[in-house]
């Protein structure tokens, strides 16, 4: 994503099935080239999202700009047929052709609408296609003689085969197994990248979408909370709800004991256990905050020091997890916090035992308001 040319354009895009809003006056720029993921909760809209840029819902309200190829202006697209938009889609299900050959799936989307291609050229194309997803040799089976890595990947050639400028992938690694997916992951960016395609991506799965793209929207009830490379998003949520969908999440309920310019002291409920934080976006004295913290980002001490900014904590468990040691321990005021600590060289922790916990203000994220808790999938 080196230049940042717009190729598609979500304006106040909304979408309604009776009562439920599922799309809630979104706006979106996709960069030309760029992986770029909706990631939510299941229900949150993506789906909906995606389905109405390929034209398969009937928005109720904004607009859909899209470049055109052929003179590079953007132009509405809102009302366009599904079979004129210059995109391709790959679906979760897969959507293949049973009665179909490999070979005949592929060539479908080059025989119908607009993109009618002569026999030879078709056939050329397939092949191609076929050989970048490693699937020449499929080409005469049918999907139920393929196993659900190799369905996938012919789900990838068709879309790719009609050279489409926007491929869209609706949780398209959903049905492979954990090892499975995460190589499939990284095969379907180095392809995209390969062809330089534009790529939008949905996924509830934040791993996924943090490995595979560029940007991520992070969406929530319709709407689009943040957008931001994978970085961003992690190192800097807006609210709690992306702060806790992204990443792994320690959260402490605390208030704000005093502000000075950008950082304040907050202490645990129930407790005079106090830190400082430097993430505190319009917080008010004696507001009640919630804190996010990540696992990686605290480091246990033995010892008490005056010039660290430390809390106590007991130790409840440790598990060792090949480099790292996942540690249980329990605040002042029995909040549970799990830290990833580094086993290199660490003196080892006792059950039980008293420990200091030094927390970086940068990397402690407070909240005011309520907690929006995301949905578990
Ligand atoms: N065809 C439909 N008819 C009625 N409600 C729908 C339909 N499709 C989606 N919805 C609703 O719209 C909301 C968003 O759904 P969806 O976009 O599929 O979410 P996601 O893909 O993020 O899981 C949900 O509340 C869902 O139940
Ligand atoms: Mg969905």
């Amino acid at each position: 994503m080196s230049k940042k040319t717009p190729i598609l354009i979500l304006e106040n895009l909304t979408k309604k099935f009776g009562d439920v809003i599922a799309v809630d006056n979104v706006n979106l720029e996709i960069y030309e080239g760029e992986i770029i993921t909706l990631l939510g909760p299941s229900g949150c809209g993506k789906s909906t999202t995606l389905r109405s840029i390929a034209g398969l819902e009937k928005v109720d309200g904004g607009e859909i700009y899209f470049k055109d190829r052929n003179d590079g202006q953007m132009k509405p697209i809102t009302n366009l047929a599904v079979r004129k938009r210059d995109m391709a889609m790959v679906f979760q299900s897969y959507a293949l052709w049973p009665h179909m050959t490999v070979f005949k799936n592929v060539e479908f989307g080059m025989t119908v609408g607009s993109r009618q291609i002569p026999k030879e050229e078709r056939k050329e194309r397939i092949l191609k296609a076929l050989k970048m997803v490693q699937a020449e040799k499929l080409a005469e089976r049918k999907p139920s003689e393929l196993s659900g890595g190799q369905q996938q990947r012919i789900a990838v050639a068709r879309a790719i085969v009609v050279n489409p400028s926007i491929l869209l992938l609706d949780e398209p690694f959903s049905n492979l197994d954990a090892k499975l997916r995460i190589e499939t992951r990284s095969e379907i960016r180095t392809l995209i990248k390969k062809i330089g395609l534009t790529a939008i991506f949905v996924t509830h799965d934040q791993s996924e979408a943090l490995s595979i793209s560029d940007r991520i929207a992070v969406m929530n009830k319709g709407i689009v909370e943040q957008v931001g490379s994978p970085l961003e998003i992690w190192q800097h949520p807006f609210n709690s709800f992306v702060g806790a969908f992204i990443g792994e999440a320690n959260l402490i309920k605390c208030q704000v004991l005093n502000l000075e310019n950008n950082s304040a002291v907050l202490c645990l409920l129930n407790s005079n256990d106090c830190f400082k934080s430097n993430q505190i976006k319009g917080l008010k004295v004696k507001e009640n905050v919630h804190v996010i913290l990540r696992p990686q980002m605290i480091e246990i001490s033995h010892d008490k020091s005056e010039t660290k900014n430390q809390i106590t904590a007991k130790i409840l468990e440790s598990m060792f997890m090949g480099t790292l040691e996942y540690v249980k321990v329990e605040l002042s005021n029995k909040t549970i916090l799990t830290i990833h600590r580094k086993i290199i060289k660490e003196v080892p922790l006792e059950r039980g035992e008293k420990v200091f916990l030094e927390i970086d203000p940068d990397q402690a994220f407070a909240y005011g308001g309520e907690f929006q808790t995301p949905a578990v999938y």
